[in-house]
């Protein structure tokens, strides 16, 4: 029997699971296992998983997941960038499908001593893998317009600059707490403001340390190689910054290209073929999702179908 449900509450989980469109005997990757929830439905759909995540606290926990699946879970303790080399190391060379449910899970959020949040106070780390350099380091030892250029790419912050020297004036910053002030004091946070001006710093530092859109833009490459013709790619993604990756990457892969000019002749289109094709519209949850579930309210999932046509290597796109 699979165990119940674990403490982060999946978004957009009915949705994902009919994209995937799941028959009993397919080979999918969870590329983001987390607690599991979109691992348990396909499981209960008759899927073969192959489950990643970064983070050993998670790959740990899902331990009993694995030992209850009759030998059709296997967790993979890898980023999902790596998905191809991964699985090709057990034996699988293509899938049926491939889910991203790209950002930290509610266990990473909610444990102060993670790092992540500023809601409780803990050590700033902020590091999925649980290894290589924690926010402290960064914070402690990167030059000033370094860190505000993180704050600013990564955040959308336009007070990154001020940020950046509150920074380093107040070094050495070892506490969640402790930066949060810094931030709230150098942007001029007054109780009543709709969102704390600390968010965008913490996303901006989260996402510059784990190398999240690097890691997307790898999951994407790495989902087109693995995929096979037909099979499905699904994607959540919590914010603009993210989305934008996944919508550039689809919009190139299955060969939409901008509007012509009506004033030029048109071109034929000779690059290559589509590896992709988009199958619906970007989708954002109900009301009674996101009520339920507040932590919802930014998800937008996307859905595409691998063709046939040969996997591109590509350049990066974003720098
Ligand atoms: C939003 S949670 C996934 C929740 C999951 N869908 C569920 O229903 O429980 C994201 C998870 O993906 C993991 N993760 C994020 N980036 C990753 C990457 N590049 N490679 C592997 N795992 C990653 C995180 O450690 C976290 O556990």
């Amino acid at each position: 029997m699979i165990p119940a449900a674990a403490p982060h509450v999946p978004v957009l989980l009915d949705e994902v699971i009919a994209a995937l469109a799941i028959r009993a005997g397919e080979i999918h990757v969870d590329g983001t296992f987390g607690a599991g929830g979109y691992t348990r439905a396909m499981l209960e759909l008759g899927a073969r998983v192959y489950a990643f995540d970064r983070d050993p606290s998670a790959i740990r926990d899902g331990s009993g997941l694995a030992d209850d699946s009759g030998g059709r879970l296997t967790l993979v303790p890898e980023r999902f960038s790596r998905m191809r080399q991964a699985l090709a190391s057990r034996g699988v060379e293509e899938v049926d499908g491939v889910t991203l449910d790209i950002g930290v899970s509610s266990m990473q959020f909610d444990q102060a001593e993670r790092g992540f949040s500023f809601q409780g106070d803990g050590p700033l780390d902020m590091r999925m893998s649980q290894e290589g350099e924690s926010a402290a380091d960064f914070l402690n030892n990167a030059d000033e317009a370094d860190i505000a250029d993180v704050i600013y790419k990564y955040g959308e912050e336009p007070k990154s600059r001020r940020i950046a020297r509150a920074i380093v004036a107040a070094r050495p910053i070892e506490r969640t707490g402790q930066l949060a002030d810094i931030v709230r004091r150098a942007v001029g946070w007054h109780p009543g403001m709709k969102k704390d001006p600390a968010t965008r710093t913490f996303q901006a530092i989260r996402i510059h340390l784990n190398e999240e859109l690097d890691e997307l833009e790898g999951g994407l490459e790495a989902a087109e190689q693995v995929l096979k013709a037909g099979g499905r790619l699904a994607v959540v993604t919590f914010h603009s910054l993210e989305d934008r990756v996944v919508k550039r990457f689809l919009r190139e892969r299955s060969g939409a290209v901008p509007a012509a000019s009506r004033h030029l002749p048109a071109v034929a289109d000779k690059g290559p073929k589509p590896t992709f094709e988009a199958v619906a519209k970007a989708v954002r949850p109900s009301e009674a999702e996101v009520a339920a579930n507040p932590r919802a309210r930014s998800a937008t999932l996307r859905v595409a179908r691998r063709t046939s046509a040969p996997s591109r290597m590509r350049k990066g796109i974003h720098s």
